[in-house]
């Protein structure tokens, strides 16, 4: 008989997640340097371009530079950028992206993986998968994580009902990302997943639809049926420094940022920080903020940051406070908006009869002139369809929260596509319509049907750029 003590010495317990762990001796050779939490891996998405979108790739920049003074390492953190932003000629300061108006630069060192047209929703997917087959262009790297590992994704941009935008191809519908998060699940490539998500109407990407039990947790930065805010904009207090006349930030997004780069984040847990953004991007429930939810398996948001994000070292003595992270509400600006905001800003600080003015009031007048139409024809094909009365309040119908926006993904897409056919792209602005265009399919609305509402609707094809139809369909 062998006694307890030499059984001791031949294997160890290891608390992993609060669960206690049997290891055996030979599983203790050649492992990660790290076994204790397996492999942190990153995907860091950016989903726009445009220099009036300028916050969403400095949002991207600021985490990268969390995670990597986390211990991330570059082979393991995978970013999606357009980079159309540090050497944009808007740029009052080349080569550099600020995330925060005395921020520093967040550029420097940013691992160029996926860029301009690589940047898409199927190379996303791809990436989440491991599937390097599947790739169109960017670096390669995808996340080839095992079983032990810990994965973080962080999305932001641009979004509406059930879609996220992408700067190139079509959007990523909800059904896409969550079909890919259960295949990653079934291949058993994880041991828990965290996805953060701003974008308008965040919450309708996994509500009704992300499955309990695959150890996924997610916070949005929006409920299913409001915008989400940008912020640092001009006008705003703070505000960027004068030169920039563009959103350095969303509200979300610098919530959970600026508390995860001040902690250590081994006496942080998911669930702290949550209450806390949470508190910050209501904005004291004023009319500039939104709700941030949480979806998936809450159980896990006991977890640290530590396992997602590591720590920097240097904050070693900075454990979690309550209140430390709070900064003054302040005004913040509608994503929807904040493209007005820059042509305004740019228009108002041009001198009188310059170029730089003729242009900036064109793009302001034209980006209002898309928003009526495509508001309008919206409008106009639900009542063409379902009759003046009835029309509106079918568009705007809300299903309750435990049901998906719409039951028949590829008919949205469908709808999607035949819309933009007779009446331009919906572009940044016209994904706010597709609870409405979901609505039509959960009413039973035929692909025909559609055609020739849109055909009424729009007589003419839309010529100012934002119907363009050059990066193709929304779908
Ligand atoms: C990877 O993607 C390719 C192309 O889309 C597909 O044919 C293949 O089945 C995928 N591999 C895996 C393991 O999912
Ligand atoms: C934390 O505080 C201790 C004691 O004051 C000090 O010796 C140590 O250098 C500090 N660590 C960091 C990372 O600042």
């Amino acid at each position: 008989m062998i006694p307890t003590v030499s059984l001791l010495l031949l294997v160890s317990m290891l608390i992993v997640d609060g669960r206690e762990v049997l290891r055996l001796p030979s599983e203790r050779t050649g492992g990660p340097a790290d076994d204790r939490v397996g492999t942190r891996w990153a995907v860091l998405i950016a989903g726009s371009n445009g220099y009036w979108n300028y916050r969403h790739q400095a949002d991207v920049c600021h985490a990268y530079q969390i995670l990597k003074k986390g211990g991330l390492k570059d082979e393991n953190i995978i970013v999606f950028m357009y980079d159309d932003i540090a050497y944009n000629k808007e740029n009052p300061r080349p080569g550099v992206i600020i995330n925060s108006p005395l921020g520093e630069d967040v550029y420097k060192g940013v691992p160029k993986d996926y860029t301009g047209k690589d940047v898409n929703a199927k190379n996303f997917i791809s990436v989440i998968l491991g599937n390097k087959t599947a790739l169109t262009g960017g670096s390669g790297k995808v996340v080839e994580s095992g079983p032990n590992d810990h994965i973080f994704i962080y999305y932001t941009d641009h979004g509406g009902p059930g879609v996220l935008g992408m700067p190139s191809g079509p959007y990523l519908y909800a059904d896409d990302l969550i079909d890919a998060l259960k295949k990653k699940y079934a291949s058993g490539t994880y041991q828990s997943l965290v996805f953060y998500l701003e974008a308008c109407e965040s919450g309708s990407i996994f509500e009704g639809l992300l499955p309990l039990g695959m150890n996924i947790y997610a916070t949005t930065a929006s409920n299913a049926v409001e915008s989400s805010w940008g912020t640092y904009c001009p006008g705003d207090y703070p505000s960027p420094p004068p030169e920039y006349e563009t959103c350095l930030g969303d509200l979300y997004s610098v919530a959970w940022m600026e508390d995860s780069e001040i902690h250590n984040l081994e006496t942080e847990s998911l669930r702290q920080q949550y209450q806390l953004v949470r508190k910050r991007t209501s904005n004291d429930n004023s009319a500039f903020g939104s709700h941030v939810m949480q979806y998936g398996d809450l159980q896990l948001s006991v977890d640290n940051l530590f396992l997602y994000m590591g720590t920097n070292p240097a904050n070693g003595n900075f454990t979690f406070v309550d209140e430390n992270s709070l900064r003054p509400a302040s005004k913040a600006i509608n994503q929807r908006d904040a493209d007005l905001v820059h042509f305004w800003d740019k228009f108002r600080k041009a001198s009188e009869g310059s170029d730089r003015k003729v242009n900036a009031q064109k793009e302001f007048a034209e980006a209002l002139s898309h928003r009526m139409h495509i508001d309008d024809s919206v409008k106009l094909i639900g009542k063409l369809l379902f009759g003046i009365e009835k029309g509106p309040v079918l568009l705007d119908a809300v299903r309750p929260s435990d049901q998906p926006l719409v039951d028949d993904w590829d008919c949205l897409r469908s709808l999607v596509i035949t819309y933009e056919t007779h009446c331009g792209s919906l572009s940044q602005y016209g994904m706010k319509h597709m609870r409405s265009i979901a609505n039509l399919c959960n009413a039973g609305i035929q692909k025909e049907q559609m055609a020739e509402a849109s055909a009424q609707a729009c007589t003419q094809f839309p010529s100012y750029s934002w119907s363009s139809l050059e990066n193709g369909f929304s779908a």
